[in-house]
């Protein structure tokens, strides 16, 4: 697909057809999402692929998928016929940072959370380019997400991605504070 029809194209979709993703797209996708750039290539993102429905059903209910549906919504992560949980490893950036040719000063700003973002981009994009639709859900809706999938300790769970063939959805209430104007989001030669 055209670049500029991914990114204009793109909007998080929280409603899904059941049918499944073809494998081969799924790999795309993952692959797009971990091989963004990475702080001193210290490569902290990693994803956990979940195509298996009694599990993707375990993870909605973590969510409360349930008092979702009764203030209005449709089944988001039960119907969602892909799950990929987005995690970082923070320990590979500050054992790259205390290398010799790093300041460690660089992590005051703790470049795993950027990585992540870079990732949850590309994956996103990757799906429009696919022909799906993506979604995001925080970690911190999640609970439980860590023990469920055993995540170690040491693993930052970052949030969760649905992947799907879209179905029409009733749109986020964030949606309604509209765009902030390009003029506000894009200065020139200064703030
Ligand atoms: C870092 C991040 C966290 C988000 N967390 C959630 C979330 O927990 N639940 C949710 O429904 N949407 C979440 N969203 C989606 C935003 O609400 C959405 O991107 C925003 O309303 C703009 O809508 P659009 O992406 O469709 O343009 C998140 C998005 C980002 C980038």
């Amino acid at each position: 697909m055209d670049f500029s029809a991914v990114v204009t194209g793109r909007r998080m979709v929280r409603r899904y057809r059941p049918d499944p993703v073809d494998s081969d797209a799924l790999e795309r996708i993952a692959a797009a999402a971990t091989s963004g750039p990475s702080a001193g290539y210290a490569q902290g993102v990693v994803v956990i692929t979940i195509t298996d429905e009694e599990r993707r059903a375990q993870i909605a209910r973590l969510a409360g998928e349930d008092d979702y549906v009764a203030r209005g919504f449709e089944p988001w992560l039960s119907v969602a016929p892909v799950h990929i949980v987005l995690c970082v490893e923070p320990q590979r950036y500050r054992v790259r940072y205390s290398e010799p040719d790093k300041d460690a000063a660089a992590l005051d700003i703790p470049w795993w959370w950027v990585d992540a973002g870079a990732a949850l981009s590309l994956a996103l994009l990757a799906a429009v380019d696919e022909g799906l639709a993506a979604g995001f859900l925080g970690a911190h809706a999640i609970p439980g997400l860590r023990g469920l999938l055993e995540i170690p300790v040491a693993v930052e769970p970052v949030g969760l991605i649905t992947l799907g063939h879209p179905l029409p959805d009733r749109p986020s209430s964030s949606l309604d504070r509209g765009r902030r104007p390009a003029d506000e989001t894009v200065r020139r030669d200064r703030w």
